[in-house]
C-alpha cells in the first residue's frame, strides 16, 4: 500500500471511530459554514454518520438553527477534526444536502436527545433569562446534514517532517502531496 493510500485509510479509521467511541476526536468535529453576514461561522457538532465507500458524513441539527439557514443558502461547508495522539488534522470540504424530518432517522434519536430538535423560541433568539425557553421536540425540526466529500486534506505533524496530502474526485481519490 502506498503512503497516500495508508493516510486515506487512517483518516477514515479516525472518522469511523468517531461514531463508535464517545471519546474519539472525530466524535466532535467543528462544522464551518459561510455566515449570512459575510464572514465564516464555526461550531462543534456530533458526528452521526461516516460512510467510507460513499465518502459521506452526517450531522444532525435543529432545522431552525442558524447553520441550517446558512447551508440552505450556501451548501459548501468544512468539517474539521484534530487527533492529538495521531498528530493528524482532517479538513473535509463537503457539499451538504439538507434532509428534514426523516422518520427513520427520527426514530433512532433517543427520547432524551430529542430536545435538541425543537423548542421555543428558536435558536439564536434573544432571551430575557436563560430559562425563557421551552423544549418542544418535533420531527419537522430534525434536520440531517448529509455531507458529500469534495476534498479531504490530511495534515500529519511528524517529528521530522510535516506531511500534507490532498484527496479529491479530480485525482480519483488517489491523493497527492502538497507543501505543508
Ligand atoms: C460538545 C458539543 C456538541 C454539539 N453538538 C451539536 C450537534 O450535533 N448539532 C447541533 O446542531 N449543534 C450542536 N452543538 C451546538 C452547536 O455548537 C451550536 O452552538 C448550535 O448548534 C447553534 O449553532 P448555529 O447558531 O451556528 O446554528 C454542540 C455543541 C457542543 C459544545
Amino acid at each position: 500500500m502506498t503512503e497516500l493510500a495508508e493516510l486515506w485509510g487512517r483518516a477514515w479509521d479516525m472518522l469511523e471511530a468517531g461514531l463508535s467511541q464517545r471519546d474519539a476526536p472525530a466524535r466532535l468535529p467543528v462544522l464551518a459554514t459561510a455566515g449570512l453576514g459575510g464572514g465564516a461561522e464555526a461550531r462543534m457538532v456530533v458526528l452521526r454518520g461516516a460512510d467510507r465507500a460513499a465518502r459521506r458524513l452526517e450531522v444532525h441539527t435543529d432545522a431552525a438553527s442558524g447553520k441550517a439557514a446558512e447551508l440552505a443558502r450556501d451548501p459548501a461547508a468544512t468539517l474539521l477534526v484534530w487527533d492529538p495522539d495521531a498528530m493528524l488534522q482532517l479538513r473535509l470540504r463537503v457539499q451538504v444536502t439538507l434532509l428534514p424530518g426523516d422518520p427513520r432517522r427520527w426514530e433512532a434519536v433517543p427520547e432524551l436527545s430529542r430536545a435538541a430538535y425543537g423548542g421555543q423560541p428558536p435558536p439564536g433568539v434573544p432571551l430575557e433569562h436563560p430559562g425563557d425557553w421551552t423544549a418542544a421536540p418535533v420531527i419537522s425540526r430534525h434536520l440531517a446534514l448529509v455531507c458529500d466529500l469534495r476534498v479531504l486534506e490530511v495534515l500529519h505533524l511528524g517529528r521530522d517532517l510535516h506531511r500534507r496530502a490532498r484527496f479529491s474526485a479530480g485525482d480519483s481519490w488517489l491523493g497527492g502531496w502538497v507543501a505543508p
